[in-house]
């Protein structure tokens, strides 16, 4: 059963990166990526909503462990227990790295349509709680929309935002504290049920090892299905704006 869902994600993901912008970042220029990046930071920002309305709709105590472990990684601390820059705190360090100054960043106000895209990705969360397969609904959502192609997307901006972050040949550059982190750390990196322990899993494996134990019925499969459809489609939508 879970062969069916992970050739649907291979194929939504596929599709994904073709998006007409993602396939065209080459020829942005810097003024035109960063005023995606800066919209961008607004689903950076809802994240932490995305989780905890997951959270708070999850009925399994260890998936909801899970998931909070995740959350919690958002906020890192030192060995002494010191809170260090949040993750959305080392996105803003980011872009200024490639350029945007403080003002761009704070003062430009969400588009309608990322507006939009964020309330409807928190009002589908809401309406799994009705659903019978609610609880497969979360998560496939959350890990569709919040780490799945929060890394493709990374990945498809990454050239060019290694342009201006990360090694060069001077070592003058700024490190990408945040992006690059992310495309990295959230990736899909196996198949739904191929996820090995040792070694670490990313958020996506994490995620996924809870897929596997929930997906049970045909039905389940189904929910599972349209839950990538709908992040999907979401996501294509953030980025249509900008076409
Ligand atoms: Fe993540």
């Amino acid at each position: 059963m879970l062969e069916q869902l992970n050739d649907h994600e291979r194929l939504r993901i596929e599709e994904f990166r073709a998006h007409p912008l993602l396939a065209s970042l080459a020829g942005l220029s810097w003024e035109q990526l960063l005023a995606i990046l800066l919209q961008r930071r607004y689903l950076s920002l809802a994240i932490v909503n995305v989780y905890e309305a997951v959270i708070d709709g999850l009925s399994d105590e260890g998936i909801k462990a899970s998931v909070r472990l995740i959350l919690h990684e958002e906020y890192p601390r030192n060995t002494r227990g010191v809170p260090l820059p949040s993750h959305r705190e080392l996105l803003f360090q980011d872009l200024l790295s490639l350029g945007a100054d403080r003002e761009q960043i704070l003062i430009t106000p969400e588009s309608p349509i990322t507006q939009a895209v964020r309330l409807e990705s928190l009002s589908h969360l809401a309406a799994c709680l009705d659903h019978p397969q609610g609880q497969v609904g979360l998560i496939t959502f959350l890990r569709f929309w919040a780490e799945v192609l929060v890394s493709v997307e990374y990945a498809c901006l990454w050239p060019r935002l290694s342009e201006r972050l990360g090694s060069d040949s001077t070592g003058q550059q700024p490190k990408s504290e945040f992006f690059y982190f992310h495309m990295i750390h959230d990736s899909r990196q196996s198949d739904i049920g191929e996820e090995r322990l040792l070694g670490g899993n990313t958020h996506a494996q994490a995620l996924a090892r809870h897929l596997s134990q929930l997906i049970r019925t045909p039905a389940d499969l189904e929910q599972a299905m349209h839950q990538v459809d709908q992040a999907s489609a979401i996501k294509w939508r953030f980025y249509d704006q900008f076409l």
